[in-house]
């Protein structure tokens, strides 16, 4: 054994949702993913076919194990993946949920995981103690602080093998704060969320939201999160949508033993069944028919089959969200296939406030809006800021604006010959003018066609031109992305401001010759230059914008090289995700302007990849 971390190397993201990777002595597991549940002691469905479907990590439990000389013996000779006949991943859990199940076992707690090490688990599990739904908050609290101390008592082993520690708590949003916390602060490398199962099988997703959501935010963001018993593909979009990472599952195996075949959406019973989905594995080698009247082992073994390639399948179109950044929608669409579902999305809008700051600046795909449930979303929550005080605005009709499409019109002979403040009416929300271009004002999908209220204003020639709208466009923009006033300090009055020919848009601000910015097509925000990025070094105070590197780092970053997250010493805990930063020395000397990879509130949580890369930097301009 090396020493040990599962440190998350992220890849993709969309708000908390996340692909990544973490590294075991058996291999790279790639998330979110999820680890089939296997009995040592019954073989539903083979190695083989496991890993064709996407397997690349298993969790078996080490006190069944342990219970079977047998299989004891074997594994303690030979260790766990010769006898479980896989060379991926292998998770060993403790027997935390036979001690629920069964009122208690009779193994220790650190002979437990000492049990687990010795027969070669990858990711071995304390003995925690299980908190149910049912149980007060004096018992889950106690459970916590026991589980918290059990990891403790095995502190000198973390130092050098992969333990996890599970976060308890309950129902309680508290308690799941403070388990995670204390969790996360151990030497624990990988955090499942435990006490979970009996809600997932009464399809109470509303609690779990609260649970997921509380445990994910007070933990360590470069350890993966895993969901206990979590595997039925219904839920698991919503649950990797609140960070979760990791899965495990005995369902496919569950509903096999009753007949039943997992859909995405939920379960059928085989009997009701008339045809094959489509997507199923069995469609090759059987009919329906066939399926039917199969001896009970192997119409067993074949439905667990169908079960879990049902649950890869959903995974992969998961993953696939998180690329395109469609994830929300997908959720959102697929919380109308079950009420639990519906609700726990009505609950998760409860939560947009908390969770907006981990969404990014801008997306690849257009927003979807279906309607005021948009409006309460991470992003409706992030443009809702933007709305002025009642009474101090006027607002547009749809005459004069829709996405993409502001009269032209309004602008030389209203906006610029007037003070006032005028906004668009973004389905419902009041957004200033000058923010028609941003991620998703513009960038905006919907099936309304009605007409929007608001005056029509008419052109009136008589006043002199007092303002000019690239300019309060750019002030605004710049203030959004880096604090509000720093948009007048960054584009001066005397810079000139060049437009596309073909659109009008604004392409790059300079002054005195050199470029400050130029303002993106795709999602109407501004990207620095190295000289906009002195500006703004020069008028925002503090940590603001900035992401402070050790000296060392400087010196790479000054040529042009991505900061890793090791070197990250400070920075504003502000950062919205794919804005641009400020990348200074010690000595708070701007070396670089970059895209910031993550929030601020994670940058200083992982420790393996790029924090920010770099879009210019200061030996450029010297040179
Ligand atoms: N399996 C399902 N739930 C749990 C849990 O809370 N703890 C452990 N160790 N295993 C589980």
């Amino acid at each position: 054994m090396t020493g040990q971390s599962l440190t998350m190397q992220i890849l993709h993201r969309e708000g908390l949702a996340r692909i990544g990777r973490f590294k075991t002595d058996h291999g790279y597991v790639d998330t979110p993913n999820i680890m089939p549940v296997i009995n040592p002691n019954l073989r539903t469905i083979p190695i083989d076919t496991m890993k064709k479907f996407g397997t690349q990590a298993i969790i078996t439990n080490s006190y069944i194990i342990r219970r079977n000389q047998d299989l004891k013996d074997e594994a303690l000779k030979n260790g766990l993946h010769s006898l479980i006949g896989f060379d991926g991943t292998i998770m060993t859990d403790s027997g935390t949920f036979q001690s629920y199940v069964y009122g208690g076992v009779e193994y220790e707690n650190r002979d437990t995981v000492e049990f687990q090490i010795d027969i070669k688990s990858d990711i071995s599990t304390i003995l925690d103690i299980f908190s149910t739904p049912s149980d007060s908050h004096e018992k889950a609290r106690l459970a916590v602080d026991e589980t918290h101390k059990r990891f403790e008592e095995i502190k000198d082993i973390a130092k050098s093998h992969n333990i996890s520690g599970p976060i308890q708590g309950s129902i309680y949003r508290d308690l799941r704060r403070r388990s995670a916390k204390l969790m996360s602060d151990t030497d624990a490398s990988y955090l499942p969320i435990g006490g979970v199962v009996p809600l997932l099988e009464q399809y109470k997703y509303s609690n779990l939201v609260d649970i997921i959501l509380e445990s994910k935010l007070a933990s360590d963001f470069s350890k993966p999160v895993h969901l206990f018993g979590g595997g039925h593909p219904m839920f698991m979009g919503m649950a990797v949508l609140l960070g979760v990472d990791m899965f495990d599952s005995a369902s496919y195996v569950k509903y096999a033993r009753d007949d039943r075949l997992l859909y995405t959406e939920g379960t059928r019973y085989l009997a009701d069944v008339t045809e094959l989905p489509y997507w199923s594995p069995l469609n090759e080698r059987f009919t329906i028919k066939e399926i039917k009247s199969l001896e009970e082992k192997e119409r067993y073994s074949i439905l667990a089959e169908h079960n879990l390639f049902a649950i890869f399948q959903e995974l992969s179109e998961i993953r696939e969200r998180i690329r395109e950044n469609t994830l929300w929608q997908y959720i959102e669409s697929k919380s109308r296939s079950h009420p639990s579902l519906y609700s726990a999305f009505k609950r998760i809008l409860t939560h947009s406030k908390r969770i907006e700051p981990y969404f990014e600046l801008y997306r690849k795909s257009p927003l979807f809006h279906f309607g005021t449930e948009t409006n309460r979303s991470p992003y409706g929550i992030r443009l809702k800021k933007l709305e002025p005080e009642k009474g101090t605005y006027s607002t547009l009709s749809s005459r004069e604006w829709k996405p993409a499409r502001l009269s032209q019109d309004f602008v030389r002979n209203v906006y610029e010959k007037s003070e006032e403040n005028f906004c668009i009416n973004w389905y419902g929300l009041k957004i200033p003018v000058e923010m028609e271009e941003i991620y998703p004002v513009e960038q905006v999908i919907s099936g309304y066609e009605k007409e929007t209220k608001g005056t029509l204003f008419r052109r009136d020639n008589g006043y002199e031109k007092v303002r000019n709208f690239n300019l309060e466009k750019l002030r605004r923009v710049a203030d959004f992305q880096f604090g509000k006033g720093n948009g007048k300090s960054i584009f001066p009055d005397d810079c000139k401001i060049t437009v596309s020919k073909a659109t009008g848009r604004i392409r790059t601000i300079s002054r005195n010759d050199s470029i400050l910015a130029t303002m993106r097509a795709h999602d109407g925000f501004i990207g620095l230059t190295f000289e906009g990025g002195l500006k703004l070094h020069e008028v925002s105070k503090g940590m603001n914008n900035r992401v402070m590197v050790t000296r060392e780092s400087a010196t790479y970053n000054s040529q042009g090289k991505s900061v890793f997250f090791k070197f990250v010493e400070q920075n504003d805990m502000g950062i919205i995700p794919l804005n641009d930063v400020l990348v200074v020395d010690p000595d708070d000397s701007l070396i670089a302007v970059g895209r910031a990879m993550v929030s601020g509130r994670e940058m200083r949580m992982y420790k393996d990849g790029v924090a920010v890369t770099i879009n210019h930097h200061i030996q450029e301009t010297t040179s």
